[in-house]
């Protein structure tokens, strides 16, 4: 069975063991409730290092005073088994199998020495924030996220010393933004380039970005979905031709608008509203000008946000400059 750490003294331990077999040491930081896109981080870990640690830590910095801290899925027995059960085979040595060597649980107060409380104006202690880059795209309807993600992960850091570390395409801005942080504070664990982005794992049927809030949708609220992730193609496909952004945009949200009145025709029980779709420079972050083309940029994210009833729901298409 896999070795649990929830003190941070217990885990330096067993780091300082890595460290002086000169093993390098692949991390997985999650929330728990884990799902098959965690999963996928964890196989890359498992085949490029010799040992591989994934975190499982709700982060309540992260969390808004309104947002679902409490009820956010916490199912560590069962994120434990799916754990015990990945078995990979070494990107260097493909006859050696590998499983996850640590997880590491902390609880709140070990991770907040100086305590923490949701609302930032009453926050005391060290905090981190990555100037610039956290108030676009994911940052708009939730402004102090990315100072709560930035802060925790620092402190995962700090308290794992990874080797690699390895993050979601599903969260895009997350992991750009991490990178930087890399850089910016000169971390040595991990450096900039040894944090790895992860294509997003989706459901096979529809497409629907796997993640652990795809547990609140009711089953209406699942047909529904994957309308995200229609709309962001719709856009892709519109970009891909040649339309300017705004043609794109427009083009998506109609594929939101014409589900929402098939929705109400058919008096489905179920919600759904637009929190915002946009395509960003991601190198900036900055928005489009409305009237920029494919070809006319490097590297854009398109994203967006949808509340499907209360559960909100994100998903994002990166464009490259082909
Ligand atoms: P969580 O939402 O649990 O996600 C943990 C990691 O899994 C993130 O890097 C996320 O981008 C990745 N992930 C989630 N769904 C995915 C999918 N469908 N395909 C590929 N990767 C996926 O993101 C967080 O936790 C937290 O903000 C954290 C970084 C742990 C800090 O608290």
């Amino acid at each position: 069975t896999i070795p649990i750490f929830t003190a941070i003294a217990d885990y330096r331990t067993w780091r300082k063991q890595a460290f002086k077999e000169g093993k390098s040491v692949g991390f997985v930081p999650t929330m728990g409730a884990l799902h098959e896109g965690h999963l996928s981080l964890v196989r890359k870990s498992l085949a490029e290092n010799d040992l591989t640690v994934v975190s499982i830590f709700v982060n309540p910095a992260q969390f808004a005073p309104h947002e679902d801290l409490a009820t956010y899925p916490r199912t560590l027995p069962h994120d434990l088994e799916l754990l015990e059960a990945e078995a990979v085979p070494a990107s260097t040595a493909p006859s050696t199998l590998r499983t996850p060597s640590a997880v590491f649980a902390p609880t709140v107060s070990e991770m907040y020495p100086s305590g923490i409380v949701q609302n930032v104006a009453e926050q005391k202690g060290t905090f981190v924030e990555v100037k610039g880059y956290g108030h676009q795209m994911e940052g708009v309807s939730r402004p102090t996220f990315f100072r709560g993600v930035a802060t925790v992960v620092t402190k995962l850091f700090n308290a794992v010393q990874p080797t690699q570390a390895y993050f979601g395409q599903k969260d895009i801005q997350q992991a750009l933004l991490l990178k930087r942080l890399c850089r910016d504070l000169l971390l040595p664990h991990p450096e900039s380039q040894n944090l790895h982005i992860i294509p997003t794992a989706r459901d096979p049927t529809d497409g629907l970005a796997l993640s652990s809030r795809n547990a609140y949708l009711t089953p209406q609220g699942r047909a529904v979905a994957s309308t995200l992730r229609l709309a962001l193609q719709a856009a892709e496909s519109a970009w891909a031709v040649g339309l300017s952004k705004e043609a794109c945009i427009e083009k998506a949200i109609g594929v939101v608008k014409a589900k929402g009145k098939e929705v109400e025709e058919k008096g489905l029980a179920v919600s759904m509203k637009l929190d915002y779709l946009q395509m960003n420079d991601a190198h900036t972050f900055d928005v489009l000008d409305p009237e920029v083309k494919r070809g006319q940029t490097e590297l854009v994210i398109l994203s967006g946000a949808l509340y499907v009833d209360k559960t909100r729901l994100i998903d994002n298409i990166l464009l490259g400059d082909t």
